[in-house]
């Protein structure tokens, strides 16, 4: 690798005149990959030292990336890249490990659920073996804790304690400064991520109350009720971090709004895209894809990023769901809707995200 490194500059040049691109170093990448996987440029090849069964339908793969990955802050996500059937895939998850983990031991996990249908979510629990190596993006993303650490209310859904995991677990090692609650629904106990290693976090620091309630056996999902609100200190205090289901963020949002908590206190993050309720609105249009000289006509709520793949063109992606901005380019005109607020954009020229973009009338693009 250190000799990688050294000839890397060389390798860039050569690249760039070859191939007159700043990342034409990725070009050698199928060589390289051929010697060693943990060489190749155009990602961080990370490999996997273990595979940690979790639940029944959820595993934590611990990754050692390359020495130039440049690390995370807690809460962050990251877009692992593999290779399925010659096709290569990319999605995104959450780092579930503390900053510590990385920093004195080189080493981060990701946790993640099978998902039923889920192509890559399911190789990974079936195909992906410890020595393997995948791709790993720049951790991206601003679900971050406060600093200084201000008393926090944390309610979590299902996987998505995987963010919150990587928070606790930071804090843990940092010392907990402030009180911090956790408010934890899953379906039952078997599908508790971490379940016991929060239950320990929360008998070994005074400062940390971890609650884990379970939805099954309710004739309605038991999300969140006014009354767990209520018995939470000072929660208008409190730094509020959410992450679960969209029922449970939507109903956490009202509760929240009705016990006077401040929005600007209110940070959330999502494991899907959300969806506003957009039928009232017109959408659809002609889109111009400028720079492929593709005129396409779309209905309903698809949003850019599919229209352009259905049309056969490969824009850079990542999430698809409105957090990575990997996806962002330049709209000359047309109006667009957001996906996750309902807003309309202007008319004029704009950076938008083609994965949660929605025609409203006749959109160009800079594609
Ligand atoms: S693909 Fe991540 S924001 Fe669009």
């Amino acid at each position: 690798m250190l000799a990688l490194q050294k000839h890397r500059a060389p390798l860039q040049w050569l690249g760039r005149q070859l191939f007159n691109r700043d990342d034409g170093v990725a070009f050698f990448d199928p060589l390289l990959e051929r010697i060693n996987p943990m060489w190749v440029q155009e990602y961080t090849p990370a490999r996997v030292q273990r595979i940690i069964r979790d639940t029944a339908d959820t595993r934590t793969f611990v990754l050692k990336p390359a020495r130039r990955w440049q690390g995370f802050a807690a809460g962050q996500h990251v877009n692992i890249c593999v290779e399925i059937d010659g096709v290569r895939h990319q999605r995104t998850f959450s780092l579930s490990s503390s900053t510590t983990l990385w920093h004195e031991q080189g080493l981060v996990t990701l946790t993640i659920k099978r998902l039923p249908g889920g192509r890559v979510t399911n190789w990974l629990h079936d195909q992906l073996k410890a020595g393997a190596v995948v791709g790993l993006s720049e951790a991206f993303g601003d679900f971050l804790l406060p600093e200084p650490i201000r008393p926090i209310l944390f309610i979590a859904g299902g996987s998505g304690i995987t963010p919150i995991l990587s928070q606790l677990k930071t804090m843990a090692v940092q010392g907990f400064r402030a009180p911090v609650t956790l408010l934890y629904f899953v379906r039952d106990h078997d599908h508790a991520i971490a379940g016991e290693h929060l239950e320990n976090l929360a008998a070994s620091h005074d400062l940390l109350s971890v609650k884990v309630i379970t939805t099954q056996g309710s004739s309605e999902p038991r999300y969140l009720t006014d009354a767990d609100l209520g018995a939470i200190t000072d929660l208008r205090s409190r730094d509020v971090y959410l992450c679960g289901p969209q029922g449970l963020m939507t109903l956490a949002g009202e509760l929240l709004d009705a016990r006077g908590v401040e929005r600007e206190k209110i940070h959330s993050t999502y494991f899907a895209a959300p969806q506003t309720d957009l039928c009232s609105q017109d959408l659809g249009g002609k889109v111009r894809f400028a720079r492929s000289n593709l005129d396409v006509d779309s209905t309903g709520d698809a949003p850019l990023l599919e229209i352009a793949e259905a049309a056969g063109l490969t824009p850079q992606h990542g999430c698809r769901m409105g957090i990575c901005h990997q996806c962002s380019c330049r709209k000359t005109s047309g109006t667009v809707v957001n996906r996750l607020t309902g807003q309309a954009s202007g008319p004029g020229e704009d950076t938008i995200q083609l994965c949660i973009s929605i025609p409203q009338g006749p959109v160009a693009l800079d594609i």
